[in-house]
C-alpha cells in the first residue's frame, strides 16, 4: 500500500519550486544477486521519479536494497526487470552524469593530494584542460571549506574532511544527479549533523539534484524534500512522503516527533503483503 503524501503532510508542496522537470525515472525495478547457491531478490517492483532540484531520500532498514538501488541508478547493476532512465534515456551503464559518494572513508586514492583527487575525474571523464580543471576543483574545495587543505594527503584528514573532499569531487563533476549512499553514517553524531547542515547549505547555493540513501528517519526528514520508504528485505515501496518543511530546528518539535513515529510505524509494522 502506498500512502498518500498529502495525507501525512497536508501543506507539502514537495519538490523544489524553481525546477520541476523529471530527471530520473525508476519504473517497477526488480534487482537480484545471483550467487552460486541461490538468487537473492534485493528490491521488488520499486518505482519512483526524481525531479530537478529534488533532495530525494531512499529510507529503509539495513538490507532492504537501498545500496543496490543506488548502484542500479549509477549503472553498476542492471535490473532483472523494470527500467531506469535519466533525461528520458535508458541507463545502461555508469556515466559522468551520475556520481556516487559512498559511506567509506577510503574512496579517495591515498597517493593523490586533495586537489589532485578532485581534479583527476575532471581531467579524465570531463576532459577538462589542466587550468580549467584546477580552477573548478579549487572552486568546489572552497565551497566545502577545504581551501587550506588542497595539498594535504587523505590520510592526514579526519573522516568528515575526507567526506568533504568526496563531496567536492562529486559536485565538481556537475552531475545531473548526485548519488549519496549513507555518506555520513560512519561519522560521529556532531560531525554528522554539521555535514548535513553543510550539504543543505551547498544545495541552497547550487540546487543540484540529490538521491540520498539513509537508514536514519531523522536524517531522511532533515536532508530530504521527498522520502521513499522501503519495506524490509526485499525492498518494496511502502510510502512516499513530503518532508521539505523540516530542518535541524525541527528537532524536538511535536510535529517532527509525530512524523518520526509515523514513519517508524510505516517501516516496521506488519502489513499485508503487496500483490
Ligand atoms: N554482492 C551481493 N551478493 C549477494 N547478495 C547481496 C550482495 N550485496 C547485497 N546483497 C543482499 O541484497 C540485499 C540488499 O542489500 P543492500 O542493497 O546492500 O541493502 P541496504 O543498502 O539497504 O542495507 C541484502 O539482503 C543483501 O544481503
Ligand atoms: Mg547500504
Amino acid at each position: 500500500m502506498v500512502a498518500n503524501p498529502s495525507a501525512l503532510f497536508p501543506d507539502a508542496a514537495g519538490r523544489a519550486p524553481a525546477v520541476s522537470e523529471r530527471l530520473l525515472a525508476v519504473d517497477s525495478v526488480n534487482l537480484e544477486y545471483h550467487t552460486r547457491e541461490r538468487i537473492v531478490r534485493a528490491t521488488h517492483n520499486v518505482s519512483f521519479d526524481v525531479y530537478g532540484g529534488d533532495r530525494f531520500v531512499l529510507l529503509g532498514p539495513s538490507g532492504c536494497g537501498k545500496s543496490t538501488l543506488l548502484k542500479a541508478v549509477a549503472g553498476f547493476i542492471a535490473p532483472r526487470s523494470g527500467s531506469i532512465s535519466l533525461d528520458g534515456k535508458p541507463v545502461h551503464g555508469p556515466g559522468a552524469d551520475r556520481i556516487v559518494v559512498f559511506q567509506e572513508f577510503d574512496q579517495l586514492p591515498p597517493w593523490k593530494t586533495v586537489l589532485q583527487n578532485v581534479m583527476f575525474p575532471l581531467r579524465t571523464a570531463k576532459k577538462l584542460g589542466r587550468a580549467e580543471a584546477k580552477e573548478r576543483a579549487l572552486h568546489y574545495l572552497e565551497k566545502v571549506g577545504l581551501a587550506a587543505f588542497v595539498d594535504a594527503y587523505p590520510h592526514t584528514l579526519s573522516g568528515g574532511m575526507k567526506q568533504r573532499v568526496a563531496i567536492a569531487r562529486a559536485l565538481a563533476m556537475e552531475p545531473r544527479v548526485l548519488l549519496m549512499d549513507e555518506p555520513f553514517a560512519a561519522l560521529d553524531a556532531l560531525t554528522r549533523r554539521k555535514m548535513q547542515e553543510e550539504l543543505l547549505r551547498l544545495w541552497e547555493e547550487t540546487r543540484f539534484t540529490l538521491l540520498f540513501v539513509t537508514h536514519s528517519i531523522e536524517e531522511a526528514l532533515v536532508v530530504g524534500n521527498r522520502i521513499l520508504l522501503l519495506s524490509p528485505h526485499p525492498g518494496r515501496v511502502r510510502a512516499e512522503l513530503n518532508s521539505h518543511q523540516y530542518s535541524h530546528d525541527s528537532f524536538g518539535r511535536i510535529d517532527f516527533q509525530r512524523s518520526v513515529a509515523h514513519i517508524h510505524r510505516l517501516l516496521f509494522e506488519e502489513t499485508e503483503p503487496v500483490q
